[in-house]
């Protein structure tokens, strides 16, 4: 009999409960219920497995209580959020969408899993695919943005970067695809509001990135706290075993989000906590974290006949099997191998990162980079010397007094002269520093003005019912764009906002998000040229609130937006956003000609090769990013206006021509037909391949797809 079976075999019912339950020990507060000391629940088999510890030495004492003091030594599974980074902090994972670098989102987790490890945490609650149009939702920050590709790929390399090759190596950790699943489509933006999209965008937008998190052999999914159409998804049999389970073969850990099992009651569908754990289980949630639904509701449940002894065994089961594969029977302890990269190494990642997730938005009469020479600047605003906020939400380990904040940066610059005056709070209403900044900012050469939000302005409950800049901000930016000198902003932020006026009148705008320990560094090249500017937009940037949610696979309207009358417009705002999906400017200028596709006429299991050519017209070596977005004008469904099928980077110095080729497979023109069965349909479609989202700035051409076969 294996180990697991003889385990199960000898296990009390509360020790079999205990598996079942997840405890929070406290080293970080991630939810409303608070935990309490969680070593006598370890000592007497009570619970499973820890959130929110770290630390070897926290880590081993505790594990070393489960090992050695409890009946049946079952070791615990020791988890922590390490969002984008454990204590190197990398850019929040909006931020590094902006890279569109699969590589650099899988080396990023890579480090981060290696110093999670090394502090004990062998499972995490991260890659978050939740996808994102609606910048009022403070955990947009915490995805890949509004697109299923994009968080897909992103999902993917997570996952690797995150389990490695193999879960029980030291240097893994179990990887949770979250929030299962439309959480980023909550009603009106805020957080744990209900969601209720439909059956076709459920398959279209929101259940891709999961079914390729499943494929790339995530060891646990974790569902939203929100309900989809009335079924909380912490209780949605059809989506947890029916779907991800049984359809996609998922055979790992489902764990709750925090407190949700107990959140049932309050859902509206249980009558109690025995009927939250009922419905829970029977969905196929294994582990409860920190409502003690399992705990206080399985015992009734099982009395009066809501569950079955099979029922909890089976969860018991999956939850010491993700406790084998990742080598905890054998080695509980020290889970770390030495981190490999140095410290100086991981840093140095981190600074990349920054580089490039960070999107130029403007730059008129290339204001940047700033000239070589020795130059003035003048450094302001409340971001600027911003250290904790610098890290973003979900944070991990991360230490603020590790960061380099964007004064620090610009101030190793050897050719610059800073000079710094904060003027005014984010948020708070303090205007006293305000002459004093606008005074200092006479006497140079240009301006570098640090705007955006605090950290905890989003992420998890963060959501904010309009998309400006916090506090007095905005009258201290028009007073310093009165001053008439050249003025470039750093928007630091974890979301798009809706700041037209400021750009308007700066000369030019970075979007820096927020970069974590490396911001001041990653900026400061930027800023001086040292790289050139490559991140782009992985979601729509909205003209204000009111377009929202505003995204670029919307399907047509019958009566597209247009000067005529009866049109599908606003009468005060035009439709389109401030920057499209995809927008970025570098230091070069790009121009497309020549795009082909070869086949034109393909059918089911074909390549399409499609090229385009790319010219580097401008004075600075870049990295240009080309999309590839496909439309079927004519289908049995209308389908969206753009979908993205690829994207690719091409780096060309000064003049020099290039040819992008992207491989189109007919497999991914696949779509749900009117009886939402996924089906290759025929006929013409078109190819754009461009800089954006936006049709104007897209090359196109057509191929025809035949009903079987290449034509
Ligand atoms: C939080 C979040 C979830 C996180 C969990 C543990 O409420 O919703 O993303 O992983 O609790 O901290």
């Amino acid at each position: 009999m294996s180990r697991i079976e003889t385990l199960l075999a000898s296990m009390t019912f509360d020790e079999k409960v205990g598996q079942l339950n997840m405890l929070s020990a406290g080293f970080a507060v991630t939810g409303p219920v608070l935990a309490g000391d969680v070593t006598d629940a370890v000592r007497g088999g009570l619970t499973g497995s820890l959130i929110n510890v770290f630390g070897r030495d926290a880590t081993n004492d505790i594990q070393r209580v489960a090992v050695e003091e409890s009946r049946l030594g079952i070791p615990l599974l020791l988890a922590f959020d390490v969002i984008h980074g454990h204590r190197t902090v990398f850019p929040i994972p909006l931020a590094e969408a902006s890279s569109f670098d699969p590589d650099l989102w899988e080396r990023t987790a890579r480090i981060a899993a290696q110093e999670a490890s090394a502090d004990g945490v062998a499972l995490t609650f991260a890659p978050m695919l939740d996808i994102a149009r609606d910048p009022r939702w403070g955990r947009i920050a915490e995805g890949g943005g509004e697109d299923p590709l994009v968080a897909s790929l992103y999902g993917a390399a997570k996952i690797k970067g995150l389990q490695g090759n193999s879960l029980a190596s030291p240097s893994s950790v179990a990887a949770t695809a979250k929030h299962f699943v439309a959480y980023g489509a909550a009603a009106a933006g805020r957080d744990y509001a209900s969601t209720d999209v439909s059956e076709r965008t459920l398959q279209e937008v929101y259940l891709p990135p999961f079914e390729v998190a499943v494929e790339s052999g995530v060891a646990a999914v974790m569902p939203a706290f929100s309900d989809l159409s009335g079924v909380p998804m912490t209780s949605n049999g059809p989506l947890l075993e029916g779907w991800l389970r049984k359809r996609m073969s998922f055979s790992g850990v489902i764990v709750s989000d925090y407190n949700a099992i107990a959140e049932l009651v309050v859902h509206g569908v249980a009558a109690d906590l025995t009927e939250a754990a009922a419905l829970a289980l029977r969905a196929g949630v294994d582990i409860d974290m920190m409502s003690s639904a399992y705990t206080l509701g399985l015992p009734k449940a099982l009395s009066r006949g809501l569950i079955s002894m099979g029922d909890i065994e089976t969860a018991v089961r999956r939850v010491l099997q993700l406790k084998e594969r990742l080598g905890l029977f054998d080695a509980p302890f020290g889970r770390s191998a030495e981190i490999s990269a140095t410290l100086p190494a991981r840093r140095e990642t981190a600074r990349e990162a920054g580089r490039r997730a960070i999107v130029l938005l403007k730059n008129d009469g290339d204001l940047l980079p700033l000239a070589p020479k020795s130059t003035r600047i003048a450094l302001l605003g409340p971001l600027a010397d911003a250290a904790t906020d610098m890290m973003g939400s979900w944070s991990g380990a991360g230490r603020a007094e590790e960061v380099v904040t964007l004064l620090a940066g610009l101030r190793e610059v050897p050719h610059l002269e800073i000079q710094y005056a904060r003027g005014v709070g984010i948020d708070q209403e303090d205007d006293d520093g305000v002459e004093r900044a606008l005074g200092l900012a006479k006497s140079c050469d240009v301006i570098v003005l640090a705007l955006g939000e605090a950290r905890d302005m989003s992420g998890e409950a963060a959501s904010r019912s309009g998309l400006d800049l916090p506090g007095d901000q905005a009258n201290f930016a028009r007073a310093v764009f009165a001053l008439g000198k050249p003025t470039v902003v750093v928007l630091s932020s974890g979301r798009p906002l809706a700041v037209p006026w400021l750009f308007d009148q700066a000369g030019a705008v970075v979007a820096s998000w927020f970069l974590g320990s490396e911001a001041g560094h990653a900026i400061a090249d930027i800023l001086t040229g040292k790289a050139s500017p490559s991140g782009r937009l992985p979601v729509t940037w909205p003209r204000s609130v009111g377009q929202v949610p505003i995204f670029f696979g919307e399907r047509p309207s019958g009566r597209p937006a247009s000067d005529g009358q009866y049109t599908s417009k606003y009468q005060d705002l035009p439709t389109t956003p401030l920057f499209p999906f995809g927008y970025g400017l570098t230091y070069g200028r790009f121009t497309y000609a020549g795009i082909e596709a070869d086949p034109t006429v393909a059918g089911e299991g074909d390549l399409i090769t499609v090229s385009v050519r790319l010219r580097n017209d401008g004075r600075s070596t870049a990295e240009e990013t080309v999309f590839l977005f496909i439309r079927k004008p004519v289908a049995h469904v209308a389908r969206p206006l753009l979908e993205l099928k690829a994207f690719t980077k091409l780096t060309l110095r000064p003049g020099e021509e290039g040819r992008v080729m992207q491989i189109l497979p007919v497999e991914a023109l696949r779509f749900p037909d009117p009886d939402l069965r996924p089906r290759i349909e025929a006929g013409e479609y078109q190819i754009l391949v461009g800089p954006c989202a936006d049709r104007e700035q897209l090359l196109s051409t057509t191929i025809h797809i035949s009903e079987s076969g290449r034509g």
